[in-house]
């Protein structure tokens, strides 16, 4: 092996170009593979650059061409060589240098390495677990290296986008006590405090309203939180959110700077420009037009109301729900008229996943009409679904008829598996989507009261305040989401500044003093020394950067992720601790001791 000193790097791997021709050059980095052609050795060096082609031949250094012989992959190693052209049909279009390659008259071995489980190249076939075991390997790869610069442009590119704008961005603890997002917390022990515990915060919320009393005017923060809750594919157990906070301002004036803000990080992230302004939903239109509060408007499919079609149906399920106050809605299958019996089988299957207990439909053939139900209907029923449907020969309409809920559950879910089967999906396209209006409250039959659907500090819209003594549930919040292709990026709201009505809201919540003080009592104090109006909203920025990157996990956008069971294979957390920590903590494990030797 040979010693690093006295050796200075001139240039990365992938900067060598032909107008270099002729220089000497000192490149650094690790053997991407080595290939013996007798006479000469050729070895291709990586580092996070891209790749060079160095050359070894005895003619030009008998010591490193020996040298040569002897490493490995993923070998580091200095190389000190001149750049030379390459004739014409030795050039190599895959990698971007490869016009040129480097004889090398130095070679300097600085590092062995084992052979590495998998192979350091984009797209490789190895089972997660094995590449978040070996992430730093992982990481060496094309593909994860150019996620680690998206992700570090783009939060750049924020960072100064909202520092133009007057944000400062200011950190906020993460030993906490438990914030208002309702997954479970993450909770730290204290030594100190027997007994006690801090929560890790699921979001800044407190403090970036804090800081608006404190007269922040505008704050920011790449702020990481922490939820124990069940993780799935674009969920982590830890996550970033571009979290902001604005005083003074109302709800359009948050949603047009967030605009500006996306358009400059897709603009560095993907070389784009996106179309502005983006459309808004209310809640209530994206649940009857596409069953969901995050829809995907990169294709149609939407929903059609048939509930009133039906009222007085000789079809007895379609009747029997549209009179006892269950919903029916329809869907144009564009095209699929030639689905199997076995393809619609399959379907009805996976809407039964969503609670649906069938999938009447309807093919549409060259003037004529096939399905089991069709003997139901009356001419006019017919003739009311295809005008609405405008269904054309080649289509299926498919139908859910059940309580709302389960309608568009079911046949919000069918939408996304139909554009899936027919291809409808353009990989580059993004439509965002602004929902608004959500329902501020949600009754929880169970408990017998009603809950904050977004958090309790959310505003009411002005003109529905009025329904909060009569209509709970009908009253809508000034709470927003932002979807992208059908992926909840962001959500935020106008928050209640005001102690008379956040002191309604918290009663129709259920929660008497001795809850507020205990929850939120530092917040509900601050807000008595002059809390200005405010509304923020948090981006989550893993999502973000996986939508750039064109990935489906966000797991492939955070350097060190967990898996599904929140455990990180690289450094085995969590962990067992020593009797003598746990002591310190105040902390008896017997209840987990007994758990694992089957007691109960
Ligand atoms: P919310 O809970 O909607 O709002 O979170 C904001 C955004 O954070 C992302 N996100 C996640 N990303 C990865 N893994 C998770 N487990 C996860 N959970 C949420 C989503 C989501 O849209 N304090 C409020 C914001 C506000 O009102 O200003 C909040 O946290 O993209
Ligand atoms: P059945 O009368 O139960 O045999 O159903 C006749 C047709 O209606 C079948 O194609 C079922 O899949 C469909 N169907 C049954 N219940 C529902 C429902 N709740 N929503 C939509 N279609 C249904």
């Amino acid at each position: 092996m040979d010693a690093w000193t006295g050796i200075k790097r001139t240039h990365m791997c992938g900067e060598i170009t032909e107008d270099m021709a002729g220089k000497e050059v000192v490149l650094t980095g690790w053997v991407h593979s080595r290939r013996d052609h007798g006479g000469l050795i050729f070895i291709d060096l990586r580092d996070r650059t891209g790749i060079i082609q160095l050359v070894f031949s005895p003619d030009v250094n008998e010591e490193a061409f020996a040298k040569a012989d002897r490493v490995r992959s993923e070998y580091v190693v200095a190389a000190v060589g001149e750049v030379r052209r390459r004739d014409e049909d030795k050039v190599n279009p895959k990698i971007a240098t490869g016009r040129v390659e480097v004889y090398v008259h130095r070679l300097l071995i600085l590092n062995r390495a084992k052979t590495p489980p998998f192979y350091i190249e984009e797209d490789i076939d190895v089972d997660e677990n094995v590449r978040l075991h070996y992430r730093y390997l992982d990481l060496r790869r094309p593909d994860m290296q150019r996620n680690l610069l998206l992700r570090h442009r783009v939060t750049k590119a924020i960072r100064d986008f909202l520092d133009s704008k007057g944000f400062w961005e200011i950190e906020t603890p993460i030993l906490t006590r438990s914030t208002p997002e309702g997954a479970r917390d993450y909770l730290v022990p204290s030594r100190v405090h027997p007994g006690k515990f801090y929560a890790l915060p699921q979001s800044p919320q407190l403090f970036k309203q804090v800081l608006m009393v404190a007269g922040v005017d505008r704050y920011f923060q790449i702020a990481r939180c922490f939820r124990d809750e069940d993780l799935r594919a674009d969920r982590q157990p830890e996550f970033t959110q571009v979290d902001l906070e604005m005083s003074f301002v109302e709800r359009d004036d948050i949603l047009d700077l967030m605009e500006e803000m996306l358009a400059v990080a897709f603009r560095v992230g993907m070389g784009v420009e996106i179309a502005r302004p983006f459309p808004r939903l209310s809640y209530q239109e994206a649940m009857d037009r596409y069953g969901s509060d995050k829809p995907d408007l990169r294709y149609g499919l939407e929903l059609i109301e048939m509930t009133d079609v039906f009222r007085n149906s000789q079809f007895k399920v379609f009747g029997e729900v549209a009179r006892g106050g269950g919903i029916i809605k329809a869907i144009n299958a564009k095209g699929c008229a030639h689905f199997s019996r076995k393809d619609i089988d399959d379907l009805t299957r996976f809407v039964a996943n969503y609670g649906a207990k069938g999938l009447a439909y309807i093919v549409v053939g060259e003037g004529e009409l096939k399905s089991p139900i069709l003997k139901f209907f009356s001419e006019e029923e017919k003739e009311e679904v295809l005008r609405r449907t405008e269904a054309q020969p080649g289509d299926i309409i498919f139908f859910g008829a059940d309580r709302p809920e389960v309608v568009y559950a079911s046949l919000g879910a069918l939408r996304q598996e139909l554009a899936r089967r027919q291809n409808l999906v353009r990989p580059d396209d993004l439509q965002f989507v602004w929902v608004v209006d959500f329902p501020l409250l949600e009754h929880d039959d169970e408990e017998k009261r009603w809950v904050a659907i977004h958090h309790p500090f959310t505003a009411p819209k002005e003109e529905d305040i009025p329904l909060l003594d009569t209509d709970p549930g009908r009253v809508r919040s000034q709470a927003y989401d932002l979807v992208l292709n059908g992926v909840e990026l962001g959500g935020g709201s106008i928050r209640i500044h005001r102690r008379d009505l956040q002191e309604k809201i918290f009663s129709l919540l259920g929660l008497g003093e001795e809850d507020i003080r205990e929850k939120f009592g530092f917040l509900v104090e601050a807000f008595e020394y002059g809390a200005p109006p405010h509304g923020g909203i948090a981006f989550g920025l893993d999502r973000m950067i996986m939508l750039m990157a064109g990935r489906e996990t966000i797991r492939d956008v955070i350097p060190f992720p967990k898996t599904q069971s929140a455990a990180d294979l690289m450094t085995r957390a969590p962990s067992e601790v020593t009797k003598r920590q746990l002591a310190e903590l105040h902390i008896k494990l017997d209840i987990a001791a007994r758990k694992k030797s089957g007691e109960n």
